[in-house]
């Protein structure tokens, strides 16, 4: 069952920041799920926001910025003066800082579609990342086009009301990798059909404890949480 680290350890550093990625693998994450945007020079970037007024020091639409603007915020002090100084990554500088092989959970927040399809391609496939990264989206349409110009990548949907997904792969003719719905939507049986359905199942955002031992034992594929240190803890105890 993998531990993914929600915007890293969202709960104890600042989201989605290289700091936050590096402290949920120190807490035993074995997977990390962040968001992107592309910025207005076309590079990958990784916030949750489409602002930066949030996260950081500064203010701005990702989409109006350059890198080179966007490097100049601080994305960790606003959480805590300890994180001072840390940047917004590029999504190519948090493949470099991970393990090549490492899981990482890509969420598309952009919604400049064609742009971010070819770049997204072309880094994974550059950063040698087809296979260890899954690719999710609360949209359709950027999952598709994507695993239509570029068939090996996972794709996974992202949904926090009650869906069709048998229906879904019957329509779009595209499977599915992975089924990522809001926690509330899974039970026991929900969690077996989806899995007798060959779907892998990635609950969000869980950091509950009672809530997450109910997902241990129903068996789901992963957990999202902001506390990966807290699942951590539960999964070793029940030695999944
Ligand atoms: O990928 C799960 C979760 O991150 C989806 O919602 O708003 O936290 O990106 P959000
Ligand atoms: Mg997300």
């Amino acid at each position: 069952m993998l531990n993914i680290g929600h915007r890293g350890a969202a709960g104890e550093a600042p989201e989605n920041t290289l700091a936050s990625f590096l402290l949920a693998i120190k807490q035993g994450a074995t997977a990390i799920e962040l968001d992107v945007h592309v910025s207005a020079d076309g590079e990958i970037v990784v916030c949750h926001d489409a602002t930066i007024d949030r996260t950081t020091d500064s203010r701005g639409a990702i989409a109006d910025l350059t890198v080179e603007q966007l490097k100049q915020a601080d994305a960790g002090r606003w959480f805590n003066k300890a994180f001072t100084n840390e940047r917004i990554p590029l999504l190519g500088e948090v493949f470099d800082a991970m393990p090549v092989d490492f899981p990482i959970n890509v969420e598309i927040k952009s919604n400049k579609h064609p742009q971010v399809v070819q770049k997204l391609i072309a880094l994974m496939q550059n950063k040698a990342r087809t296979n260890s990264v899954i690719v999710s989206s609360f949209g359709y349409e950027v999952l598709y086009a994507l695993k239509r110009a570029e068939p090996e990548i996972r794709i996974g949907l992202l949904y926090d009301k009650p869906i069709d997904y048998r229906a879904l792969a019957e329509w779009n003719k595209v499977k599915l990798y992975s089924l990522h719905p809001h926690y509330k939507l899974v039970n026991h049986d929900y969690a077996k059909d989806v899995i007798a359905q060959g779907y892998m199942l990635y609950p969000w955002t869980i950091d509950n404890e009672v809530r997450m031992k109910e997902l241990i034992e129903n068996q789901v594929s992963g957990i999202i949480t902001n506390f990966p240190g807290r699942l951590n803890q539960l999964l070793v105890a029940s030695d999944q």
